[in-house]
């Protein structure tokens, strides 16, 4: 059977992936932000996963208003980055696991959620930034990606209780997945932001704190919020924090618990209030 090793959780910001073009990361806006990553570099290194499970939102690029899935999973053998702008370097395709895409949507189907299965997806900056952050010395991280997609643009959005039931069946899925590859969980987007309208600029420190804590100690507490109780603490973007949820749900099958690897959280990045959390499966 498959190996679960654990999650990873960062934000997403297109002005990342200008810095790192630049190469900016030890300026002194830049890096209170890129010194979260090292260590967790250095358990990447030891735990060495072949395939990333990405919980990720797309933000109107392969999914537009006309058309929104709720929850979309890739089945598709590479996934090219089609983001938005900035003059910075194309990053190269990331190689998709069609095997475990479709051993995750058998799951899923079969545990009665109604998914979009996409055998081609374009992806935007939430699933290939995060894979630039935490392998920086490739050119390409060096993993096979199952992205799944969770609407966080056009209300209603799915309940922060579905998000984390989507994520525990993924994890379900995973551990009954017949194959010796070592698999991580990976969530991007969030904290706290709000990009548009009166509150553009919003940041909820306190919020974001007790989200981060109750991803070690008490996964199920942002399941009490509703999506609009979720817009109301964290903001209209910060909802994008439903993928840490699904992610950390993920982990929870067996009961073992996690071991927290490491942990950081900056304000602000353009934005954003950022967080970036490693978690190990304790089994
Ligand atoms: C910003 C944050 C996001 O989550 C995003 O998708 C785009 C931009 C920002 O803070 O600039
Ligand atoms: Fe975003």
């Amino acid at each position: 059977m498959a190996t679960l090793l654990g999650g990873l959780a960062t934000s997403h910001i297109p002005a990342i992936g200008n810095a790192i073009a630049k190469g900016w990361q030890q300026e002194p806006y830049w890096k209170p932000f890129f010194d979260g990553f090292p260590p967790i570099h250095r358990w990447l290194e030891q735990v060495r996963p072949e395939v990333v499970v990405v919980f990720y939102n797309d933000h109107g690029l392969n999914f537009f208003l006309d058309k929104m899935p709720t929850f979309a999973v890739g089945a598709a053998a590479e996934y090219r980055n089609a983001d938005e702008g900035w003059g910075i370097p194309t990053l190269p395709p990331l190689a998709g696991c069609p095997e475990l895409s479709w051993q995750i949507i058998r799951h899923l189907v079969a545990s009665e959620f109604d998914i979009v299965t996409c055998q081609e997806m374009l992806v935007d900056h939430a699933c290939s930034l995060p894979l630039k952050l935490f392998w920086p010395t490739h050119e390409v991280a060096p993993v096979q990606i199952v992205p799944i997609d969770i609407n966080t643009v056009q209300f209603p959005l799915p309940t922060a209780r579905r998000v984390y039931q989507l994520g525990r069946a993924v994890g379900e899925a995973i551990a009954a997945w017949e194959s010796d590859k070592r698999v991580l969980v990976m969530a991007t987007g969030g904290l706290s932001h709000q990009l548009e309208g009166e509150r553009a600029g919003f940041i909820n420190k306190a919020f974001d704190q007790q989200f981060l804590e109750s991803m070690v100690s008490n996964p199920e507490w942002a399941t009490q919020f509703s999506d609009l109780e979720l817009v109301e603490r964290a903001g209209t973007q910060g909802v994008e924090l439903l993928m840490w949820l699904a992610m950390r749900a993920a982990l929870t099958r067996g009961g073992a618990g996690v071991r927290k690897v490491h942990g950081n959280y900056h304000i602000p990045i353009s934005n954003t209030a950022t967080g970036v959390l490693a978690l190990e499966c304790l089994a």
